[in-house]
């Protein structure tokens, strides 16, 4: 439970040695779950989505975490993760408080994130947090594991405060992962789910930290074939590409999005992430090349059966023509809702509660 290496040691280990000190008792990287795990989480999202139909469903659900105090860490730009934390939340009555600002915190006067996460855990239960440095989450779940509170889950089981990752720098979005997943599995039903599909992944696939956590659950997934389609400086990282052979996951790349729409069964646009690029401009942006944007006539090259996902924010990669168009294939805005109902279901599991959503719901009085 207590990490019993330096800070330094933990930060040092690959990814896939920091899982096993994780186990379930936090979310920051994706390489955590197996198939199993998400088929539940799609489960559990799918309950409480029923659940929240009716004021029964609803009361009740709103009861399970109402001695828990949440804190929304978030000292990245967010609205979409921010806000769905903030409603899952508040669907499973989680009290809650935010840190947004760095400038009116103790950071501004030079206290370390270790401190800080230290000082958070006094009065919270759980920290869900948004940072710009790829080690942040990983340092405060070394933190909580080091410090003397523990919360109490039902079964008795003393666990140090959760962390939840909301995305970390340019490397980890793994609660957008499991939305994501989530989102292709119910666009993709009618075909048999993502199993055996081929997915398209579109833009900034260098720094999207949303494709990297996606690609990293794809392995999980029966006989799914990836296709990347990105400038040659936006590249999906060697790291990804690696661990997608040594997984036998086939990926291949390809120079437009005509290349690859054919053969897709969802396709994932991603905005360039410049906010990275040094020296940049406030409120000027780099624009997608036209053979990276998604236009209507996309849309009538896609599948009949396809899905068109994005994690959103979105500028130009994407026509604003498609928003427009009555089309079940367009699953974006979906997507946004889906991921509130994920962010239930991973909070129910933090705190084990998840069976007692899925009991509700399959209750005759509970949907
Ligand atoms: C993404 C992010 O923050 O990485 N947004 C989100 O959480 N839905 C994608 C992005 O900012 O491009």
């Amino acid at each position: 439970m207590r990490i019993d290496l330096p800070l330094e040691d933990f930060l040092a280990l690959p990814d896939t040695e920091k899982v096993a000190y994780i186990g379930d008792r936090g979310i920051l990287y994706a390489q955590q779950f197996r198939r199993a795990d998400l088929d539940r989480y799609n489960e559990v999202a799918d309950a409480a989505r029923k659940l929240a139909r009716r004021p029964q469903g609803s009361a009740f659900m709103s009861g399970l975490l109402k001695h828990r105090m949440a804190l929304n860490f978030f000292v990245q730009p967010s609205s979409r993760t921010f806000m769905s934390f903030n409603a899952a939340e508040a669907l499973l009555g989680l009290n809650r408080m935010s840190v947004r600002d760095p400038a009116i915190s103790s950071m501004s006067k030079g206290e370390t994130l270790v401190d800080s996460v230290r000082t958070f855990i006094s009065y919270v239960d759980l920290i869900v947090m948004r940072h710009a440095d790829d080690d942040a989450a990983a340092t405060a779940f070394w933190t909580a594991s080091r410090a003397h509170r523990r919360i109490t889950l039902p079964g008795g089981e003393k666990v140090p405060v959760p962390i939840v990752s909301g995305g970390s720098g340019t490397t980890q979005h793994p609660t957008q992962a499991l939305l994501d997943v989530y989102t292709l599995e119910r666009s993709l039903r009618p075909v048999g789910g993502i199993d055996g599909k081929t997915l398209l992944l579109v833009g900034d696939l260098a720094r999207g930290r949303t494709t990297r956590s996606l690609a990293f659950l794809m392995p999980e997934y029966r006989d799914v074939k990836l296709v990347f389609a990105a400038p040659e400086k936006f590249r999906m990282g060697q790291d990804v590409r690696d661990f997608l052979d040594a997984r036998g996951v086939p990926w291949s790349e390809v120079e437009s999005l005509d290349a690859g729409i054919e053969r897709a069964d969802a396709i994932y646009m991603t905005r360039i992430q410049d906010e990275h690029d040094a020296g940049k401009q406030k409120g000027v942006h780099e624009k997608a090349e036209d053979r990276f944007r998604f236009t209507l006539d996309h849309l009538d090259a896609m599948k009949p059966h396809a899905a068109l996902l994005h994690p959103l924010p979105k500028r130009d990669e994407i026509d604003p023509a498609v928003d427009d168009v009555e089309d079940r294939r367009v699953a974006y805005w979906r997507q946004e809702r889906n991921g509130m109902w994920m962010r239930v279901a991973i909070l129910a599991h933090l705190f084990r509660v998840d069976g007692l959503l899925l009991d509700a719901a399959s209750a005759p009085v509970g949907g």
